[in-house]
């Protein structure tokens, strides 16, 4: 498949994980991808080490690729942070930090890039969870910011979708990548709630999901807009 030929695409947390496995994805199929993270990219066309709380560095970024390339046709959100913890222990800094990444970092990406999508007719692909659709228990900010991504995708695709914009989510389920080990439960609590999120067959693997985000980035989802594809192996059927 060539879905990606002549189409410029932005794939965010491209050093690791989904992002990394998505831009392998995107590529193969022969989009010229650029991939932004905090940590360096490697085997992109464009490779930029950005740090997504620097909100102030998104416009003169996505200003820099269009220089570069011209347009924009896709971006995909997948850049992401998360921790378990106990209510009472959350901090503001904790949560300002995974609000400022998946939430905010998600919504000024799509600002900046939202002219060069209208202009080129294509398509944002953010990245919620299952947190953010379902209860998962000790994540009260990264759930809140991944329902907040969902309500953000929704939001988009109704305000755009007529003049030619489609905004998607993909909501995984636990998939086995950095990100996945870095939610170890905290102390004192109910261990018995960790059952919610036991993945009903297996973990899933970043390439699963690679396919999930260029399917929806591609114009096989030409009539999917505003929706939020869940795929996380059946857990939360
Ligand atoms: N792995 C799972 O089980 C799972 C489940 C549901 C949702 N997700 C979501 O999928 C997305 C990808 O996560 P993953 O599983 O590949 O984890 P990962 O940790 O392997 O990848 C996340 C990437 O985001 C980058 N990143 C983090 N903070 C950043 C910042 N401030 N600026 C720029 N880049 C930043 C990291 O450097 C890393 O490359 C995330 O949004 C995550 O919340 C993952």
């Amino acid at each position: 498949m060539n879905r990606f030929e002549d189409k410029i695409v932005i794939v965010t947390g491209a050093a690791s994980g989904i992002g990394r496995s998505t831009a392998d994805r995107l590529r193969s199929e022969g989009g010229t991808v650029v991939g932004i993270d905090r940590d360096p990219v490697d085997d992109v066309d464009m490779a930029i080490q950005l740090d997504l709380l620097d909100l102030d560095a998104i416009a003169p970024t996505v200003a820099q690729i269009v220089n570069a390339y011209g347009r924009i046709d896709v971006l995909c959100n997948i850049a992401g942070i998360g921790h378990f913890a106990r209510d009472e222990d959350e901090t503001l800094e904790a949560w300002n930090r995974v609000i400022g990444v998946n939430l905010t970092g998600t919504f000024f990406m799509s600002q900046a890039c939202l002219p060069h999508l209208l202009e080129s007719q294509g398509n944002i692909v953010n990245t919620a969870s299952t947190a953010g659709t379902h209860a998962q228990p000790w994540s009260s900010a990264y759930s809140a910011s991944k329902g907040g991504v969902v309500a953000l995708t929704q939001t988009m695709a109704s305000t755009n979708g007529r003049a030619g914009l489609r905004v998607n989510c993909i909501a995984p389920g636990g998939v086995e990548t950095e990100i996945y080990k870095q939610f170890m439960p905290p102390e004192e609590v109910d261990f018995t709630l960790m059952a919610i999120m036991e993945p009903y067959h297996r973990p899933g693997h970043a390439s699963e999901l690679a396919s999930a985000f260029a399917f929806l980035a591609s114009d096989d989802a030409s009539f999917c807009n505003g929706i939020v594809l869940r795929v996380d192996g059946g857990t939360k059927a």
